[in-house]
Parts: structure tokens; sequence; C-alpha cells
């Protein structure tokens, strides 16, 4: 067997915890190719370092992310810090000759997201943007069936991410809620790369987009005893135009931290003349379809738990999110290896360029009042 795939986290915050709950269970894979395991990670706080030291495998544990990156020991790094540091730190990954699997948004706005895949380009190393739901079961299925023309002629797409903590005003601020840490694209930003992933990889690029944004909660608690500045876009409706053999078909993105009811609720439903699906993270292994006939039905099929890569775990079983992200991981691992096949893959700095000139457009359609055009394929 050939040696791991030696990772280092940088970041060990929410997302850096799950990678080392991903990479800890790589042994659920079934006859995967790639072995993995955790062996560096650095964040500036030391209470985050210190919870990784009940990973087995770390070696080096530091607050210098140039130290995790001079080691010989590193092969690829994932980074998950605020997005104001996205362009500096994945630059400096890449120049030290590591591959990277970038957190979204990949940069924090246009500008920051061109000059990273420039970077990427040139340096010739392995850059995945991360997007993890798309590896869950009924998204996989939703994918081959437009992919197949199961559709017939596209008659809507409406893709997006709910959240609803932020409805409680009590909650405590956090980079997350501040446009200089989070970007001017504020909630398009956290969301919006999980709710483009399919559409885009599908081929279905906005024409042109009329933007809804809205900011509700203006302050939040600081968790100091005081109120701070929450000045990121809350809520975003993204209406886009595509063009599908010389017709326009409508396709909407929906970002929202504050959606009523919504924990953290992804979904896709994609209509058409002969065919639709959809997909909702709320019912995590139910794919509903529908085929026209004499009568008008949609059909619910409980999907189990069927990832792009086998695992151990039972065909009946319910899949969630440590799943899917495991899944994003061993696809990134096989695409670095050559080994993705015909698989669906991780976000690449293309399409994670193509979210930002989305998002840009966005931005200025909301505050022109008036849909704006969309980049082209050049
Ligand atoms: N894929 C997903 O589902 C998903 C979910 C949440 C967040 N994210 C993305 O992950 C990234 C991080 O978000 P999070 O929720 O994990 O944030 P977080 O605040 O929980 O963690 C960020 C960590 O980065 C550390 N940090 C900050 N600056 C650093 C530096 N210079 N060097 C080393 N460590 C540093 C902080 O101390 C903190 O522990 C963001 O890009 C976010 O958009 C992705």
């Amino acid at each position: 067997m050939s040696a791991p795939v030696r990772i280092g986290i940088i970041g060990g915050g929410l997302m850096g915890r799950e990678v080392a709950s991903a990479l800890g269970r790589w042994f659920v894979l079934n006859d995967f190719p790639v072995q993995a395991e955790l062996v560096a990670v650095c964040d500036l706080v030391e209470s985050q370092r210190e919870w990784f030291r009940q990973v087995p495998t770390v070696k080096l544990l530091t607050a210098d992310h140039h130290e995790l990156l001079a080691s010989p020991e590193v092969d690829v790094v994932y980074v998950a810090v605020p997005h104001n540091l996205h362009q500096t730190l994945y630059l400096d990954v890449l120049k030290a000759g590591k591959d990277l699997l970038a957190e979204k948004p990949f940069g924090i706005d246009l500008a920051a997201a061109r000059t990273i895949a420039r970077a990427a380009e040139s340096s010739g190393r392995f850059v995945r943007c991360s997007s993890e739901f798309p590896f869950l079961p009924g998204p996989q299925r939703a994918f081959q069936f437009a992919r197949e023309g199961g559709v017939g002629t596209l008659l809507e797409v409406r893709s997006g991410f709910h959240h609803s903590s932020d409805l409680d005003p009590t909650k405590v601020a956090n980079w997350k809620r501040q446009v200089r840490t989070c970007g001017e694209i504020g909630v398009m930003g956290d969301l919006g790369m999980h709710a483009v992933h399919v559409p885009f990889r599908l081929g279905w690029v906005p024409r042109r987009v009329y933007a809804q944004l809205q900011k509700i909660y203006l302050e939040r608690p600081d968790g100091k005893g005081g109120m701070t500045v929450c000045d990121t876009w809350d809520n975003a409706l993204l209406h886009t135009d595509l063009e599908v053999d010389g017709r326009d078909v409508p396709m909407r993105f929906e970002m929202k931290r504050l959606a009523p009811g919504e924990t953290n609720s992804w979904f896709l439903e994609i209509l058409g003349t002969e065919g639709g699906v959809k997909f909702n993270t709320r019912e995590p292994k139910t794919l509903w379809t529908f085929q026209r006939g004499k009568e008008q039905t949609w059909n619910r099929t409980d999907l189990g738990f069927h990832g792009p890569f086998p695992t151990i775990t039972g065909g009946i079983f319910e899949p969630g999110f440590p799943d899917c992200f495991l899944q994003m991981w061993a696809a990134y691992l096989a695409e670095r290896a050559g080994q993705l096949g015909d698989r669906f893959g991780c976000v690449t700095p293309a399409e994670a360029v193509r979210s930002h000139e989305l998002f840009a457009a966005a931005l200025e359609s909301h505050s022109e009042k008036r849909a704006i055009e969309c980049p082209g394929d050049s």
C-alpha cells in the first residue's frame, strides 16, 4: 500500500475539526486507492490547537502557518479561516509547493478569487474548493438525472441553502457578520458556493442576474457585554437567466441566514417537461422525482446510503453532514491521484471564480435595481 497523503490544516475552528473527523475515519472507505492522515494543524488560538492533541497522527501544532508550510511532512493543506485571509494564506500554500483544498468562497471578492485562480494555474499544484452537499446520494442522483436528459426541455432550476439561527437577535456576532472579514458579498460568500456547484457542473451558467439582497439585523451582541455592527447581507435571492437551446430558463439561487424553520437546508429542484427532481437535506435520504404521465405524480424514493465512494456503512442507513464531507475529501484525493474517473468532483478554481462573477454582478444588480449581464465562458 502506498504511503498516506499527509494533510495539514490551517484554521482549526468549526471546519478544521470536521476535517479531523473525516480523516480520522478514513478506514470506512472500502478499497479506496489513497490513504490519508492529518499530521499538522495551525491555529492562532491555543485552545483551538489543543483540541487536536487527541488526534494521534498529529505531530505538529503551531500558531505560525509558515512553520506548517515549511514542513516536508505535509503534502496537502486545507485552509479554513475568515475570508479576508483567504488570498494571503492560499498564495502562501501554493508558494510552499503544497496542494490545496481551499474553503469557500475562495477569496473575499472577485479580485481575490481571480488572483488565487491565476496562482493555482501557474503553480501547477492541485487546487480545489470545498462544497460537500452534492456528495450526498440525493444530489448525486439529481445530477445524473439532469445530465442524462431526464427532465426533457428544462423549465426552471432552483438551488439554495437556508439557515435560521440568525433569526435570534441575541445571537453573538462573529467574523461572518462583518464586511471587513466576511466580504461585501455577505451571505453569498457563506452559502453561495453550495448553491452553484451542481448547476455550474451541469454547465448551467447564468447570462444575467437580478438580485434581491436583505440586511435585517444591523447590530448584534459582541459577546463582551456590548453591541457590534453587522453590515453583511443576511439573505440573497438571485433570479438568473440561463440560456438552453436558444431559450431563456429561469434559475434561482437562494441563500438565507434568516429562513424561518430551516436549520441547515441545502436544496436543489430541477423541473422539465418530461421529468423533475427535488432534494432537500431536511429529508436526507429522500429523492423526489417526477415523470410526465397521464397523472401528475411525484415519486418518493428512499435512497439509503450510497455515496460516490463505497463505505462499510449499510446501504439502508441515513447519510448526514460528516458523510458528505468525507465523500468530498475522497473525491479531492481521488482526483489528485488521477483516479476520480467519471465521478463528481470538487469545485474547480474556474467554477469558484465564476461564482464570484455572479455574486459581483448580484451586488451591482441590487444597488442599481436592474438585471446585470454575467461574464460569459471566456
Ligand atoms: N464547507 C462548509 O460547509 C463550511 C461551513 C462553515 C464554514 N466554511 C468556511 O470555512 C472557513 C472557516 O470557517 P469556520 O466556520 O471554520 O470558521 P471558525 O471561525 O470556526 O474557524 C476559523 C479558525 O481560523 C483560525 N485563524 C484565524 N486566522 C488564522 C491564521 N492567520 N492562522 C491560523 N489560524 C487562523 C481562528 O482562530 C479559528 O479557529 C470559511 O472560509 C468559511 O466560509 C465552510
